[in-house]
């Protein structure tokens, strides 16, 4: 078999066989199909698409491209959630540490930023000494310790798709659902866990735009999942305007720290406890989903997910004193407002433009060997519904270099709809599957 054969196979748009994606994935962890032919064959994939048959192996190669967890001996129930991205979407950093202060123990595999979407390795990375890179018995033996941890692919764990997500990411091969639903579900299979959520961003700054495309995706993650033996659930979420405050990757630990002191702003609160409430009353730690969010809302108020997260930290060698120290992380040196040109009520906040603006200022990757600038981005003063006076701040903009500020004021020139007659932003949750 030859790697031309399969990228004209792909191009003619026909269905892979088994040996073939078997071959394919092989020769890719190996090192013999190098990168160009691998970047083919993905736009050739995003173009003529893949079977559910073909999804679902090759999430299956990809999940056994590295060990498979086991850990069943820590608890019956083992908790996940994964995201498909968004911009501001801080969730993992705050659901960990709270399921493993509610009882569960839940191991959480993740990636990097993808596209325009900001990735919960990135974000903890910014915090000092902090290893994401722990070994499959590093990884096990916190979860059984302390009940949760948070680790990227650099352990044996679904290699393949790990050489993939890095390529996808820098050459436009995002936005594919049967490349989303193997990428996804692999690492989940592989994770070791039964007990999973996803959280299915639809909308402007997502990698899915439309509700009908994320109900495509979701069905089709619930459904390759089945095939490999997992049950999750999918729950689309609105990511029409960035979740939260903050978009950058400190900041975002700043405001995931703030969900976890009781400060967090309404619409992150929200979708962690939706998300929350499915692990906890799956795994029947809680009996409904009002005793679930009573729990995890009690878990904040005592201070225990905060710890969790102190200790989570701390497990992983990273500096906890940035939990109550904020300029323990990497701060950007100049701090500029963007006002409002004029009054009215916010109807929109293009999440992708706000995206793309922390992306100009450094931090995301254009290439996949890219530095990222752990300091900036941009912190919204406004949300989706509020009223606005001209002149009144909408965001600061937090860089280290002027002229990428300019470039990122220019991209966010579009990111605002400002309507005279009032607003109500979109439904956080569209639907739950599975
Ligand atoms: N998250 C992943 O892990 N993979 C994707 O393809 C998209 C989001």
């Amino acid at each position: 078999m030859r790697a031309i054969d399969i990228i004209y196979k792909k191009k003619r748009g026909e269905a892979h066989t088994r040996e073939e994606l078997e071959f394919w994935v092989k020769g890719i962890c190996d090192g013999t199909i190098p990168d160009y032919q691998l970047t083919a064959w993905l736009m050739l994939v995003c173009m003529n698409g893949m079977n559910f048959e073909e999804t679902a192996i090759l999430t299956e190669l990809f999940a056994k491209s590295g060990t498979i967890l086991d850990l069943s001996d820590i608890a019956d129930y083992i908790l996940d959630k994964h995201s498909t991205g968004g911009v501001g979407d801080k969730i993992s950093l705050i659901l960990i540490p709270l399921m493993a202060a509610c009882g569960g123990k839940i191991a959480k595999l993740s990636g990097r930023g993808l596209g325009h979407t900001g990735g919960t390795i990135d974000k903890l990375e910014s915090i000092s000494g902090f290893n994401t890179g722990l070994s499959i018995d590093e990884f096990k033996k916190q979860v059984k310790d302390i009940g949760c941890a948070l680790a990227s692919q650099t352990t044996d764990l679904a290699y393949a798709d790990k050489k993939f997500y890095e390529l996808r990411d820098v050459t436009g091969a995002v936005d594919c659902l049967p490349l989303i639903a193997s990428s996804i579900i692999s690492k989940k299979v592989a994770s070791g866990a039964n007990v999973i959520v996803l959280d299915v961003k639809c909308g402007d700054g997502a990698i899915v735009k439309t509700k009908a495309e994320a109900e495509e995706l979701s069905n089709l993650m619930v459904e390759v999942a089945k095939r490999l033996n997992r049950s999750i659930t999918a729950v689309i979420s609105s990511m029409e305007e960035p979740l939260g405050h903050n978009i950058g990757n400190s900041l975002e630990i700043i405001e995931s720290v703030e969900v976890l002191k009781g400060r967090g702003p309404k619409d992150l609160v929200d979708l962690t406890f939706e998300l929350g409430a499915v692990l906890l009353t799956k795994s029947h730690i809680a009996e409904n989903k009002e005793a679930a969010i009573e729990l995890m809302k009690q878990r904040i108020k005592d201070g225990s997910a905060l710890e969790k997260f102190r200790e989570l930290i701390k497990c992983q060698n990273g500096d906890d004193s940035c939990i109550d120290d904020y300029s323990k992380l990497p701060q950007a040196s100049i701090i500029k407002p963007y006002v409002a040109q004029k009054s009215g009520y916010l109807k929109r906040i293009k999440a992708l433009e706000i995206a793309l603006a922390c992306k100009l200022l450094g931090a995301g990757r254009e290439k996949k060997t890219d530095e990222i600038d752990y300091s900036v981005g941009i912190i919204l003063n406004k949300k989706v519904g509020e009223k606005i006076e001209a002149g009144e701040k909408l965001l600061d903009i937090c860089a280290n270099d002027e002229s990428k500020i300019a470039l990122a004021e220019n991209m966010l020139k579009n990111a605002f709809e400002i309507v005279e007659e009032p607003t109500k932003p979109e439904p956080l949750i569209y639907k739950i599957i599975g």
